[in-house]
């Protein structure tokens, strides 16, 4: 069959789903009431779509309802675990709580594993100092997932790119490592799509 689709020109099932875009998530990683996540996550939807290379999504941890880890069983764990399938790789809206992520979206880490395996993941963070504690908490965290976490990190001031912590407007400099961060996950993640 293989020679036939050769000589023909055809395109085998494997090659066909190689071709297709890639699904990319962007995790809102805070659930708190109020929370400033939204914001970013829309912000780099925005930028990412003007690029048409992949398609992203933005994705709610609070959408899901998840419980603690062990605590209860819910439907919203199962469709936790299949929308991570669904995806070839993530952009991490992190927040910096008390120098770490956020305790839900450790808790969302922590109720999937081979959903995460043998894909690629970028990172923008936010806070003080940019959430760099928090990003580099989730980067060995991503380690032990087999999330492959790539270089560029855009890291946003509470103080420079939001108004009052709140109002999120971001500083122009920023765009073009939210671009490399993106060129970087949609690199890795196609590659990492070939041996799942
Ligand atoms: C419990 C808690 C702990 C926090 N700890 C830190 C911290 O250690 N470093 C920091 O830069 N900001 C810290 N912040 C400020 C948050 O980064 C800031 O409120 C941010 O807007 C939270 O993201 P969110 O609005 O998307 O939830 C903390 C906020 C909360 C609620």
């Amino acid at each position: 069959m293989g020679f036939f689709n050769q000589l023909f020109g055809r395109k085998s099932k494997e090659e066909q789903k190689m071709n297709e875009k890639l699904n990319i998530g962007i995790i809102l990683g805070s659930t708190r009431q109020g929370r400033v996540s939204p914001q970013v996550g829309s912000w780099v939807k925005e930028i990412a779509d003007k690029r048409g290379d992949a398609n992203y999504e933005i994705i709610d941890i609070a959408d899901f309802k998840l419980p603690f880890l062990g605590e209860a069983d819910s439907p919203g764990i199962a469709a936790w675990n299949e929308k991570l399938n669904s995806l070839d790789g993530f952009i991490f809206i992190v927040q910096e709580y008390n120098h770490s992520i956020t305790g839900a979206l450790k808790n969302a880490l922590d109720l999937a594993r081979e959903p995460w395996n043998n894909k690629a993941a970028g990172i923008v963070s936010y806070g003080s100092t940019g959430g760099a504690r928090a990003a580099e908490h989730l980067r060995g965290i991503m380690g032990e997932l087999m999330i492959a976490d790539v270089r560029v990190h855009p890291t946003l001031s509470l103080f420079t790119d939001f108004e009052n912590g709140t109002v999120f407007k971001p500083q122009d400099l920023h765009l073009d490592n939210v671009n490399a961060m993106i060129d970087q996950v949609i690199s890795w993640s196609g590659a990492l799509k070939t041996i799942r």
